[in-house]
């Protein structure tokens, strides 16, 4: 029998309950295909600064690079903003990011049918949203050099890099590429070249990658632009390619027309190792602890691992449709609430999901 090695960072906030859930729906799932998970906890952002003093500790980091796959729930809490940026729950994930070289985010925004009246956009515009924003993810702004403080002027004075080389351009091209191939086709290259040099390097090094693949249609867009058209017209998009920060922000923006970003799920990949599978909503501080979170983002993510990760594509398309199925029978958490359907607690969705598979 095939047997997995996962890692699960459960980190803070509404962490624990919605990876609490994904245990159980993990191992129901596995016993279903016939295929052995075992899945290995490790502390990870908060909860690891308070133990360790380091959010992202070596064991840990050591652990999910030994792994075929790492599940994250979330990290972060307001209580931890006034601590030197290093040790901050987000300064984690980015090293654990970086140290297992994720270079690609990717991050799929699909309506899910019964929810198209849930966003709070019309039913018109969000109806046939299907869309995947691919983030490069160790480079640009995040991690540019120098970076840091000015304390001898007059004035505080703070400074960031946004840099990019063309071979972290090229490899998140060719991944955009992959992806469209399975797709549309279609590339539409997101930057702000009207200003910026690093974006007109961006610019340059996605049309000469993309050229060499006569299937792909690739055009190009300013990150202000995007933003408007996200709203107006999200459904001409297909594959959005677009830098670290510029996704961060458009990837945010897009989850809403989902109707929650309770709803998106991601994976962070690189060309081999271990992806790490994560909910692109945050920790949620304000609701953590009172079982009223939405866990379809880290389930459909747990979907992904077992899809990507794990080439586990039955059990995947299983785990999809037991959502899709619970939420068609009109059970939803607070965030999806319409007026219309039964609230259901985290842990109750859960369940309704569990017994649907
Ligand atoms: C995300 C998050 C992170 C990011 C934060 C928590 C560091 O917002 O995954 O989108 O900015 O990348
Ligand atoms: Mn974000």
């Amino acid at each position: 029998m095939q047997k997995y090695k996962i890692v699960l960072l459960s980190g803070d906030g509404i962490g624990p309950e919605i990876s609490e859930i994904s245990k159980k729906i993990l191992k129901k799932i596995s016993k279903k295909h016939n295929f052995e998970i075992e899945i290995i906890e490790k502390l990870f952002g908060g909860i690891a600064y308070e133990k360790y003093r380091n959010p992202a500790p070596e064991e840990t980091i050591d652990q999910c690079k030994k792994s075929d796959a790492v599940l994250l729930a979330c990290v972060g809490d307001p209580k931890y903003d006034s601590l030197e940026r290093e040790l901050r729950p987000e300064s984690g994930l980015l090293k654990l990011r970086s140290s297992l070289n994720l270079f690609a985010n990717i991050r799929p925004v699909k309506i899910r049918k019964s929810l198209v009246d849930s966003s709070t956009l019309k039913k018109e515009i969000v109806e046939n949203v299907d869309l995947i924003v691919v983030r490069e993810l160790i480079s640009g702004i995040y991690f540019g050099k120098p970076r840091g403080n000015i304390t001898n002027t007059k004035i505080p004075k703070a400074f960031n890099t946004m840099v990019y080389d063309s071979s972290e351009i090229e490899r998140i091209t060719e991944i955009a590429i992959k992806i469209a191939n399975q797709r549309n086709k279609r590339i539409c290259s997101v930057d702000k070249s009207n200003v910026l040099e690093v974006s007109q390097l961006w610019r340059d090094t996605v049309l000469k990658v993309t050229s060499k693949d006569k299937n792909i249609c690739l055009s190009n867009m300013y990150v202000d632009n995007a933003a408007m058209q996200l709203i107006k017209d999200p459904v001409q998009f297909d594959v959005i390619l677009t830098s670290n920060l510029f996704g961060d922000i458009l990837s945010d923006l897009a989850a809403m027309l989902t109707g929650s970003i309770g709803m998106l799920p991601s994976a962070s990949l690189n060309n081999n190792g271990p992806g790490v599978f994560e909910p692109v909503h945050g920790s949620a501080p304000d609701i953590a602890g009172k079982n009223i979170a939405n866990p379809i983002a880290m389930l459909l993510s747990a979907s992904m691992m077992l899809k990507i990760g794990l080439n586990e594509n039955e059990a995947a398309k299983s785990l999809e449709n037991a959502v899709d199925r619970v939420l068609s029978k009109g059970f939803r958490t607070a965030d999806l609430n319409d007026g219309s359907s039964e609230v259901l607690s985290c842990s109750e969705i859960g369940n309704k999901i569990l017994d649907e598979i």
